[in-house]
């Protein structure tokens, strides 16, 4: 018996369901996938490398929206870095941001739990948010210490 009502219970919902679900579940055709004959090994032109290497490269420029669209979610958007599933340092009035070759080499090669993020941001992207983190949340480094610049980024990629 309860077996029965559960079933017409789950007949109701199946009945029910392409009503509700009407217009999202048009039927899909699955493309004919025609047979490969021959493996083909990737031997990129020097423009296709580039368009490969930087397919992943995100499009914002100027250091703050870099830092919102790619540091802010662990950092935190005013710099003030967060302890929760991992401890993510806090920026503001972090003296290890004093120089810029340091906050260069994290950002290029990453460090411990912090990801290197090089490989999305060319050498101008890293100067500028590096430049960003150590001239805002009320830091002082760029006007102390001198700023960022592409070239020292490029240097620091080899
Ligand atoms: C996925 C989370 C994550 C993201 C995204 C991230 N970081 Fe980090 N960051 C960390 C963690 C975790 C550390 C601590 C690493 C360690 O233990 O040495 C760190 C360390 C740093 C440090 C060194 C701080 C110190 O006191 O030694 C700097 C500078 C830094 N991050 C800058 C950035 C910048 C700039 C971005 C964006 C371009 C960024 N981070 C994106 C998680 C992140």
């Amino acid at each position: 018996m309860k077996a029965k009502a559960a079933l017409s219970l789950a007949l109701a919902a199946l009945i029910a369901l392409p009503v509700v679900a009407q217009d999202a579940a048009e039927p899909v055709e699955t493309p004919e996938v025609p047979e490969t004959s021959a493996f083909r090994t990737f031997e990129p032109t020097q423009e296709e490398w580039e368009n490969f290497s930087a397919a992943g490269r995100i499009p914002h420029q100027g250091g703050e929206a870099v830092y919102n669209a790619v540091c802010a979610g662990c950092h935190m958007p005013d710099g003030e870095g967060a302890v929760g599933a991992g401890m993510y340092p806090a920026l503001a009035g972090n003296e290890q941001l004093e120089f810029a070759s340091y906050p260069i080499y994290v950002v290029v090669h990453g460090q411990k739990a912090m990801p290197p993020i090089g490989g999305i941001l060319d050498d101008q992207q890293v100067a500028d948010v590096v430049n960003y983190i150590r001239s805002s949340f009320g830091n002082d480094f760029v006007e102390a210490a001198g700023e960022a610049t592409a070239e020292e980024v490029a240097e620091t990629r080899q």
